[in-house]
């Protein structure tokens, strides 16, 4: 059988189904099924290792995204979040994308910036000038820090010098420019940008403070598009309300901040399964909205010439599949093996898709039912399984509360009863 994440059902299968089909998938081993079965999978000697005063674990659900075809790949997509529907919604909106072939996702190198505050020159100007002029050695110095990095193609690349008016007075900001290959890169960059400043400080004899990576990682954007044919939307009344929506987020922050969070609840969601940084996202995101001078929205949406639905999403993505919690928390590590990425590159188009997928599903049911419905559903099949309802039955008792509107405990136990006392009597 070719190797596909369209999982018609997979919702619907026992959790137990649902992991064979995801071991057989990824290639699991029965160890790591137990993992993602126990939830307990992390060891308190590794939490008590990764922070500090640890006194447990947190869990959170760890769910799959289907439907995710990425650069004619298929993914299974971990994603970890406490919030019902985001899940449901990226696999729904990731089936629709699908109908238009897919996402079409790429990445910029991966370069990270590391900034050094240099204070206290006489001339900013003079300073700038010289700092630039010694480019390569300050270059040499900052790679001489990981010779592994510089090995796998990656260290140090570039420098970049910005004079900026400052409340204490002008500052020379040097921004080092790191190609940090498969890590998120703010250990490798801090320490380059703390090797490098004692040699700023003596060729302008200015003084240093700041030496720290940057998490507007504009040099690390994640881009994904999709075209969505009208009728796997509804029509083309669905595709007009999504453009009111976009139009709406484009022209007022209040509505772009939601809209945004939108993207970052199938972004962060990734993310966490994949124990990434998920604050040096969440800052650079919100950052990169704004640096027009106002808050926008992350991706664009329009109408193509036959009428479909063409999405974009551009986005800073400082994501690693080495180092940090990647390494430390084995589901993490599992998480990593269902996607099958091979690299942070890769990660990151993975990432921004689902963010372009999560978006797409919250304009479709904003612009057309409204998303409560959505949450109603689930709400309603939790109720459900709640009050002993199985199989099939769980689908009847579900769509009787929704068609009533009432979604209550008691409601659900008298209609599993009475489908029961049918079933018994037939
Ligand atoms: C809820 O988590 C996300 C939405 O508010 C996003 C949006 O409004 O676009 C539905």
């Amino acid at each position: 059988m070719p190797r596909t994440s369209r999982i018609p059902g997979f919702y619907r299968l026992p959790l137990d189904e649902r992991l064979k089909v995801v071991k057989e998938f990824a290639g699991l081993t029965d160890e790591e099924v137990e993992m993602l079965r126990n939830s307990g999978s992390m060891p308190l000697e590794i939490a008590d290792r990764m922070i500090e005063n640890v006194i447990g674990v947190f869990h959170l659900p760890f769910g799959i995204g289907t439907n995710f075809l990425i650069n004619g790949k298929d993914y299974l997509v971990p994603m970890v979040i406490e919030e019902p529907s985001v899940v449901a919604a990226a696999s729904n909106a990731a089936k629709m994308v699908r109908a238009g072939g897919g996402f079409k996702a790429s990445t910029t190198d991966p370069v990270m910036i590391g900034q050094v505050q240099l204070t206290n020159v006489k001339d900013p100007q003079e300073a700038k000038e010289i700092i630039l002029g010694e480019r390569e050695r300050i270059l040499e110095i900052a790679n001489e820090k990981d010779p592994i990095l510089v090995k796998l193609g990656g260290g140090a690349k570039d420098i970049e010098v910005r004079v900026i008016d400052t409340i204490k007075g002008p500052m020379v900001i040097v921004h080092l420019l790191v190609d940090v290959r498969d890590a998120m890169g703010a250990n490798a960059v801090n320490t380059m940008a703390e090797a490098v400043a004692p040699y700023i400080e003596r060729i302008t004899g200015g003084k240093v403070y700041l030496r720290i990576v940057s998490n507007l990682a504009v040099k690390r954007l994640a881009r994904a598009e999709c075209v969505v044919p009208k009728e796997a939307l509804g029509g083309e009344e669905v595709v007009d309300g999504i453009l009111y929506a976009y139009a709406f987020a484009l022209a007022d922050p209040y509505r772009a901040v939601t809209h945004n969070k939108g993207i970052m609840n199938g972004v962060v969601a990734v993310a966490l399964a994949t124990g990434q940084d998920t604050r040096a996202i969440e800052a650079g995101a919100h950052a990169y909205a704004s640096l027009g001078g106002r808050y926008r929205p992350l991706s664009t949406w329009e109408k193509d010439e036959n009428g479909n639905l063409r999405g974009f999403l551009e986005m800073p993505l400082a994501v690693g599949i080495v180092g940090g919690a990647t390494r430390s928390n084995p589901l993490a590590r599992v998480a990593l093996k269902i996607l099958g990425v091979k690299t942070a590159r890769e990660l990151a188009e993975v990432m921004v898709s689902v963010g372009l997928a999560n978006n797409l599903a919250a304009l479709r049911a904003l612009a057309t039912e409204g998303i409560q419905r959505g949450h109603m559903k689930l709400h309603a099949r939790n109720i459900a399984i709640a009050v002993g309802a199985k199989g099939d039955l769980i689908d009847k008792v579900v769509e009787r509360m929704v068609k009533e509107g009432v979604i209550r405990m008691d409601r659900a136990k008298e209609i599993l009863e009475e489908l029961l006392r049918e079933r018994s009597a037939s």
